[in-house]
């Protein structure tokens, strides 16, 4: 199975043959994503953001990881779940184990569309490599017609660079606005040329029994899974209010540019993926309104952030103060009396 993941096969055909396929996802894969969720649901408490949709539609549940993930921090808000793949092994399987959740649960059945998603949340995990590039499209199309999105994946080039050009983007257009990772819903910087290299991705924290349990360390050698990092990219968005599209349109009007976010008119930005060490100083890629460009970050100029990001520790959204590519001031999004 992990094969058909990494080798971009599995969009195939469906590749669940038994609900034991399921369990074994369960507990070693879909372990993994599950803290992929907690680091980007955490990442939005910090935000303070919360779906205003009541209903949340899990397309290509697998296992059901995501929705349990939302339910566990969103219990309250929620009236129904919606579990949608095209294998009814994996909408059973994720069904039974939302009982403990004591949620009404809905087979969502195999496709996606604009009925079954209307004024949802939509969450999508592991998926983006397994749709064709005709199907991502119609997803997104029928996503349109949602309240907010919450996409993880795998933190590849590929995968990441998906997300940005065919889910950001067309949804941009369809008048959504980012939530995270951007501190802005303008453009993406990365799809220039010059930042062709680069995509976007992020680190999540592995808890630390993982490195003492030996079915981890033996699944880490069967397979080949470094259980010491653990990268991902996502993306949330969510519809604009109306107030809001009507105020983005009279601001291009008045030709006040693409600006619409109120998280990017503080000026923050992200850092992507991990810095890199040198003695004294980090080099980060740091990504916001204007662009992405590796700034340096010295350790005597801003100790704080220098042992936070080289540790990998919180979310990496900052306000700095720059020259000539050097940081000489960091604070951090809650810091900045932003949060
Ligand atoms: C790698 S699994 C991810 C499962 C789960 N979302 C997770 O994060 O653990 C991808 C899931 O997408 C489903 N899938 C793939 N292509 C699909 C399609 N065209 N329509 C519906 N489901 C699809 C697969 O059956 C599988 O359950």
């Amino acid at each position: 199975m992990r094969e058909g993941f990494i080798g971009g096969t599995a969009g195939e055909a469906d590749y669940w043959a038994s609900l034991d396929d399921l369990e074994l996802y369960e507990k070693t894969f879909a372990q993994r994503i599950a803290w992929k969720w907690d680091a980007v649901i955490g990442e939005l408490e910090l935000r303070k953001w919360s779906p205003s949709a009541s209903r949340v539609v899990d397309a290509g549940c697998g296992s059901g990881v995501a929705g349990r993930k939302f339910l566990e921090q969103w219990r309250e808000l929620v009236s129904e779940v919606v579990l949608l793949d095209r294998s009814p092994l994996a909408r059973s399987y994720a069904a039974k184990a939302l009982l403990a959740h004591q949620v009404d649960v809905r087979d969502g059945g195999s496709a996606l569309s604009k009925e079954l998603v209307a004024d949802a949340t939509v969450l999508v995990s592991h998926v983006v490599t397994e749709l064709s590039p005709g199907q991502l499209s119609e997803w997104v199309e029928s996503v349109s017609g949602a309240r907010s999105l919450i996409w993880v994946e795998a933190a590849t080039h590929d995968a990441s660079r998906r997300l940005v050009e065919f889910v950001r983007e067309p949804l941009l257009k369809a008048g959504w606005s980012a939530v995270a990772p951007c501190t802005h819903s303008s453009r993406c910087p990365m799809r220039t040329a010059e930042n062709e290299r680069h995509w976007c991705h992020h680190f999540a924290r592995v808890p630390s029994f993982v490195h003492q349990d030996p079915a981890w360390k033996e699944l880490s050698s069967a397979v080949g899974v470094d259980l010491r990092v653990l990268p991902y990219s996502f993306l949330v968005m969510e519809k604009s209010s109306p107030e809001a599209v009507s105020r983005s349109a009279e601001d291009a009007a008045a030709g006040a540019g693409a600006e619409s976010s109120p998280i990017g008119a503080r000026g923050l930005c992200r850092v992507i993926g991990a810095p890199r060490e040198f003695k004294g100083y980090l080099k980060v890629l740091r990504c916001d309104e204007a662009g992405v460009e590796e700034v340096v970050l010295q350790k005597r100029d801003v100790p704080a952030a220098f042992k936070d990001l080289s540790r990998g520790e919180g979310v990496p959204v900052y306000r700095f103060r720059e020259e000539s590519g050097k940081v000489l001031d960091a604070k951090r999004f809650s810091e900045a009396g932003d949060a």
